[in-house]
């Protein structure tokens, strides 16, 4: 069974379901192909649904993990500067706030070791990887990392291999997860009775605010706010006990969740919640455009593309992430529209993106090339990409920026 349709509610288990946005059918974001495999791609509905009781914004549409990465994973955190340096920063708040030397810290998808490598000279740490390519490059900066997906029985086993951890961390992996509820069960098992839980998901509130629909793939099941996480850990006698906003991908929440104590949470979690209401989150009617929205942005991406491309303009995209593929794909956008995209990540490099077919290229052609115009897919890295292609905008390059609002720069 390569997808399911789901029914019910990935929190509450409610079906008061309404679809929200449909942007029609994609093939996974992280399956880069070649001429060869073209042919065997195949496409599955992108729906986007609001749970009427809890109020959790997700995908029903399951695709089979064996069809969501076909090899290796293409995903490696670390390709993106900021993102290092972000996560350099998370982990400093976890040793000021959270640990003392010696404690484990054990993140789950922990990539290629972007989190860890910051605790690994005086703390204990375990990463948790099912993408053995990635993995490997988190064990090269000295990350024990275990292959596989986390489960209540392998939060037994490093209980019994490690003891019990101060830190559990899921980062851009929380809302990837269809079975949140063994997440827990594990989480629950493997976490020391002081320690946190702590996530970090891109945040609906952003979403919605800045029409960030290209965020939604198939990977990407929830997209979550402060209340339906607190309706999902109160069903296992846990409590949010703060949140944050952070800027990576776009506007993310950082979720600390504890097993339940009675005590104060902070006043952070409350501020949240009542900002999530006055931005209509809680209510269907809040999404009631969402489609319109969505398909505006897409018209007129379409129509500057093409013109462009009609005045024997080169256009390129810059940046090949995950969410880039739902946007090039929900436009209908080919190797036609876009002659080429430069990624920095090397796995992505020589192969094809999913369903648009557009050659990946390194960043290294624009160096010698000039393209008129470059779709930035990376958009979420705006002020760091400008900066950084100072010299190619001086050459008379100039960006396209999709999101939040299309522009030119
Ligand atoms: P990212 O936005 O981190 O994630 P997602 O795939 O979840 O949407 O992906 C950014 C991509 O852009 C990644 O493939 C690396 C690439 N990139 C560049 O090519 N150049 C850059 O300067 C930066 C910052 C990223
Ligand atoms: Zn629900």
């Amino acid at each position: 069974m390569s997808h399911v349709h789901k029914t019910t509610c990935r929190v509450c288990k409610g079906t008061d379901l309404t679809r929200i946005l449909s942007l029609g059918e994609h093939p996974p974001v992280d399956n880069f192909t070649d001429a060869e495999h073209i042919k065997d791609e195949k496409r599955y509905p992108l729906e986007v649904y609001f749970c009427g009781t809890c109020n959790l914004v997700q995908l029903l549409d399951v695709v089979a993990e064996e069809e969501l990465f076909h090899g290796d994973y293409a995903y490696f955190s670390s390709a993106s500067k900021p993102l290092v340096d972000h996560f350099r920063s998370y982990a400093d708040d976890l040793k000021k706030e959270q640990l003392t030397e010696g404690d484990l810290v054990v993140d789950i998808g922990s990539n290629d070791g972007i989190l860890l490598q910051n605790f690994v000279e005086k703390y204990r740490v375990l990463g948790i990887e099912p993408s053995a390519n990635v993995a490997e490059e988190a064990r090269k900066k000295g990350v024990e990392t275990l292959d596989g997906f986390f489960t209540v029985e392998m939060a037994r086993q490093i209980v019994a291999s490690h003891g019990k951890a101060k830190v559990i961390s899921a980062n851009n992996v929380f809302a990837h997860i269809d079975n949140v509820d063994e997440i827990i069960l594990g989480v629950k098992e493997l976490l020391a009775d002081d320690g946190v839980f702590v996530t970090e998901s891109h945040y609906l509130l952003d979403l919605v605010e800045h029409m960030e629909f290209d965020t939604v793939y198939h990977e990407h099941l929830c997209y979550y706010s402060v209340k339906p996480l607190q309706h999902l850990f109160a069903r296992f006698d846990m409590e949010v006990c703060d949140v944050r906003r952070v800027t990576v991908h776009g506007g993310s929440i950082r979720v600390y969740a504890r097993r339940k104590t009675g005590e104060q949470v902070t006043e952070s979690v409350q501020a949240l919640l009542l900002l999530e209401e006055q931005a209509g989150l809680h209510s269907l009617a809040r999404f009631a455009d969402f489609q319109n929205e969505a398909e505006a942005i897409k018209d007129k991406l379409v129509s500057l593309v093409r013109g462009f491309r009609k005045e024997g303009k080169v256009v390129t995209a810059y940046g090949a992430p995950a969410k880039g593929n739902t946007l090039l794909n929900f436009c209908g956008f080919t190797a036609e529209d876009i002659a080429y995209v430069t990624d920095t990540t090397p796995y992505k490099v020589g192969k094809l993106t999913p369903g648009s077919h557009i050659p990946v290229r390194s960043p290294d052609i624009l160096k010698t090339e000039t393209p008129d115009y470059l779709l930035l897919l990376a958009w979420n890295y705006r002020d760091f990409i400008l900066t950084k292609e100072q010299e190619l905008r001086d050459r008379g390059a100039k960006f396209i920026i999709p999101i939040p609002n299309v522009e030119i720069v």
